[in-house]
């Protein structure tokens, strides 16, 4: 989708940038004019975005090391993006982890609760409150959270994952309406089946796959097959696009609504 000047001179913060789905973001965003902060845990992986990024648009990016679970990282981010590039316009949450999935709830150990909570939903509370900062005295900012269709529909296997996924789409609802009387929108863009590191990097999904005597790229191609009424994959470009439209104008009386991209496995 183009964007062409829409997001000129504006300055967005992606977490989890440095691949999948943020780092798509990024290159879209940049694309349509924007200054963007990447911040991810990878910090070779994040540089080389940047560059790749300002190879083609120069001075567009700056990668910032950043962990969401720590707010003193947090903070330092914004606080140097606000330095770098005077203000920030748009955070975009995308940094998220599905941790020790395809387990039924009695095998996954409460470690991985624990992370899934951290990263999902604190990293999440920690990002809004250091861009809410910046947002509300100037009454302006907008907020996407990625979240998933897990957090929509039960989700055997990944129940700390899905969990934590419908805690994002409560917690950005309930601060939609919090921060609406400063001109602040907050929505979410629920994923649905998208061949990421997430999925490739995945033992859990390497150790399902060869118990069926597939690749983990065909055990995917299944469960799109089996789960998407419109049996396609869904791309980064897919939810960059809803990203970028509802960090737009056009997206200016849209707050508080979570849009499934998932070939409409949940249409709710
Ligand atoms: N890929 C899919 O099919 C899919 C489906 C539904 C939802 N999602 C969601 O989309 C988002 C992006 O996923 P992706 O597919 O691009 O995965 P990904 O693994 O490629 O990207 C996630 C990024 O987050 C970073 N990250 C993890 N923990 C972090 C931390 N503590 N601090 C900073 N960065 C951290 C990782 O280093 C990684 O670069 C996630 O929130 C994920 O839950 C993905």
């Amino acid at each position: 989708m183009n964007f062409s000047d829409e997001f000129k001179d504006k300055s967005v913060v992606i977490t989890g940038a440095a691949g999948g789905l943020g780092k798509q973001t990024a290159i879209q965003y940049a694309a349509a004019g924007a200054k963007i902060v990447i911040g991810d845990l990878k910090i070779e992986q994040g540089q080389e975005t940047a560059a790749l990024m300002n190879a083609s648009h120069p001075d567009c990016a700056r990668f910032i090391h950043l962990d969401v679970t720590d707010r003193e990282s947090v903070d330092a981010l914004f606080k140097e993006a606000q330095e770098t590039f005077g203000t920030v316009d748009i955070l975009v949450n995308s940094a998220g982890i599905s941790g020790q999935g395809f387990k039924p709830f009695g095998r996954i150990d409460l470690e991985s609760w624990d992370l899934a909570y951290e990263v999902n939903v604190k990293g999440i509370v920690n990002c809004c409150k250091a861009a809410l900062d910046i947002f509300v005295p100037k009454k302006a900012g907008k907020i996407v959270n990625v979240s998933s269709v897990s957090g929509r529909k039960p989700t055997p296997g990944l129940i700390h994952y899905a969990a934590s996924k419908a805690a994002v789409n409560n917690l950005s609802q309930t601060l939609a309406q919090e921060v609406a009387r400063f001109n602040i929108n907050v929505n979410v863009v629920c994923p649905g089946w998208i061949w990421t590191p997430i999925y490739d990097e995945s033992e859990p999904v390497k150790q399902m796959a060869q118990k069926l005597g597939k690749t983990p790229r065909e055990f995917f191609l299944d469960m799109v097959d089996r789960y998407c009424p419109l049996k396609r994959e869904q791309t980064e470009e897919d939810i960059a696009n809803v990203i970028l439209f509802l960090s737009s104008e056009a997206a200016r009386n849209i707050t508080g609504q979570a849009i499934n991209v998932d070939g409409g496995s949940v249409m709710s």
